[in-house]
């Protein structure tokens, strides 16, 4: 898809088919472009775990507790690992979120572009999915997307964005 289009049409999917697995060929290029993104001192300070397993994806029922994100036949997560993310010198600011979220941002838009819905869902348990995940104390969440196509037809919505002038500030 062309880029401008991509980013113009991407939007979230609150919709999907079970019976409708990814394939893994599409699954790798989507994780690639997680792979891809820019990190702080390219430290890449994550993981990328796709949950296809029916049993896993059972275990995490409590996880987020919608109807829609537990039709997805996989979830997607960045883990990020808090001891290998860089950290500034001058006021110990550490880059882990804005890495994820970066790693995050570029796999939803290759999912798009692969005709392969998501939702970037941050109001999840998060002690839940530790828990069911065994992540260990270095390891951090912050996004986590179901993955798959939609159920039925899935129509594009027109986008709620606030408007140009109000965003956009020109230092000339
Ligand atoms: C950081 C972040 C957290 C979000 N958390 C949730 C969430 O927990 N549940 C949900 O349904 N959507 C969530 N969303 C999706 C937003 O609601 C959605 O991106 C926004 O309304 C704009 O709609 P669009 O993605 O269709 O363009 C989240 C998006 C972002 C970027």
């Amino acid at each position: 898809m062309e880029f401008r289009d991509l980013i113009f049409t991407r939007q979230s999917h609150r919709s999907y088919d079970k019976n409708k697995p990814v394939a893994r060929e599409v699954l790798k290029r989507i994780c690639e472009a997680g792979i891809a993104a820019p990190s702080a001192a390219n430290r890449q300070p994550w993981e990328v775990w796709v949950v296809s397993s029916p049993a896993k994806l059972e275990q995490m029922k409590d996880v987020y507790r919608r109807d829609w994100f537990h039709q997805a036949p996989h979830v997607l997560l960045v883990v990020g690992d808090r001891k290998a993310c860089w950290t500034r010198d001058a006021d110990q600011y550490q880059s882990l979120e804005t890495d994820a979220a970066i790693a995050m941002d570029h796999m939803i838009l290759a999912a798009e572009n692969e005709g392969v819905s998501t939702c970037w869902i941050a109001a999840f348990d998060e002690a839940e999915l530790r828990k069911v995940l065994g992540l260990e104390t270095n390891q951090e969440v912050f996004a986590i997307t179901p993955l798959g196509y939609p159920k039925g037809s899935d129509e594009t919505r027109p986008k709620q964005r606030k408007a140009f002038d109000d965003v956009v500030r020109w230092i000339d």
